[in-house]
């Protein structure tokens, strides 16, 4: 009866206004276990508060000097109420961690936005360039991935509809996809008090069909991609190209080809050339040296913002067609915008460039501004 009424509850839980709507792939699934969480909770409560009061009517004191009888046990009784726990332990974990695989498994896939969390809003940058702040346009029945970090404190990027959250954390990044199932309007919150203003940091997730989205896509103007603003940093701004532009007097690693891959350092190990790596080599050269150089790169430390890293990084991944194309154009049709924005990277087109004063709602112009 109780279970027949929960089912009824979760599957139209609209009517419930403290329940959030369904509206990723995660979501039954999260709300299945914690419905049979709480199944189990009130299936254990109520025998525990009905034995308390028989048995303290059962047992009450009649008489001022009685000898209780003594118990010897019964191997029935307790392998029965050790299994039994044993089991139902055993199918919250499963659930558990059948869902946290899924959520915590990006698909390969998926299409990328980067985020930058700040006191107190939310940066989001898509692939072609298109900027928002505090709003999230998403297509439906599409995987989505975030990749996401922060210029300031802990942040926590939390979607209560698509049942999914996750850190945003300084000097790191971060991930967390989704795929939103039904078209409409959700809250987008931070979930990691951050400050004064925590509670105002947030804002909307627009999931659109896909036509609708493409036309959102192209209607933001001329932006810069991602990989457009990290090859300007590159090869202008930051000068790093006097080194890593390749050729035969060329004294940093190369770089073409480079993402995706294991690199072998000065110190004997080999770690993967990912996101992460990318980010590092940038901002602290000399912890990880690549065999065969010398130890001459300068920090970028202090002179670039996490958004400019974004898309250094956006670039340097463009430069291997091959790897993993997680930022690369879905095979499913997508605006003109899409394809049209770089010549030398074909894969990917995620970019981040920076313009932190920007106004804090609705699409950011076009404007990137670097420093
Ligand atoms: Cu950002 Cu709380």
């Amino acid at each position: 009866m109780v279970f027949c009424l929960l089912i009824m509850i979760m599957q139209s839980n609209s009517w419930v206004p403290l329940f959030p709507d369904q509206a990723s792939t995660f979501a039954w699934q999260v709300d299945y276990l914690y419905f049979y969480l709480i199944l189990v909770s009130v299936a254990f409560t109520i025998p525990i508060v009905v034995a308390i009061f028989f048995f303290f009517v059962k047992y009450r004191e009649k008489d001022k000097f009685a000898t209780p009888d003594e118990i010897h046990g019964s191997i029935m009784l307790e392998t029965v109420w050790s299994i039994i726990p044993f089991v139902i332990s055993m199918t919250i974990f499963l659930g558990g961690a059948y869902i946290f695989y899924n959520q915590t498994r990006v698909p390969t896939d998926a299409m990328e936005i980067y985020v930058v969390g700040k006191q107190w809003m939310w940066k989001f940058q898509h692939g072609t360039g298109q900027r928002e702040i505090n709003e999230l346009h998403v297509p439906v029945g599409r995987k989505v991935k975030l990749m996401m970090t922060t210029e300031d404190v802990l942040h926590d990027v939390y979607i209560p509809a698509f049942r999914t959250k996750a850190d945003v954390v300084p000097g790191r990044y971060t991930t967390l996809w989704f795929e939103a199932t039904k078209p409409g309007k959700y809250h987008l919150y931070c979930a990691e008090y951050c400050g004064l203003n925590h509670s105002g940091m947030g804002g909307w997730v627009y999931v659109m069909e896909q036509s609708e989205f493409d036309n959102w896509l192209a209607g933001g103007g001329s932006n810069q991609t991602p990989v457009e603003a990290g090859r300007e940093l590159f090869t202008n701004k930051l000068g790093c190209a006097s080194c890593h532009a390749g050729g035969a007097s060329q004294r940093g690693a190369k770089l073409e080809g480079l993402f995706g891959t294991d690199v072998k350092l000065t110190n004997g190990q080999t770690v993967k050339a990912d996101e992460e790596y990318i980010r590092n080599s940038i901002l602290n050269p000399s912890g990880q040296v690549v065999e065969g150089y010398q130890p001459i790169m300068p920090t970028f430390k202090g002179q670039v913002t996490e958004e400019q890293l974004v898309s250094l990084v956006a670039y340097v991944k463009s430069l291997n067609p091959n790897a993993a194309t997680t930022g690369s154009t879905p095979t499913t049709t997508t605006a003109p915008a899409m394809t049209n924005s770089n010549s030398t990277s074909s894969s990917s087109n995620t970019k981040l460039a920076s313009n932190p004063n920007a106004p804090s709602n609705k699409t950011e112009p076009t404007k990137s501004s670097n420093k």
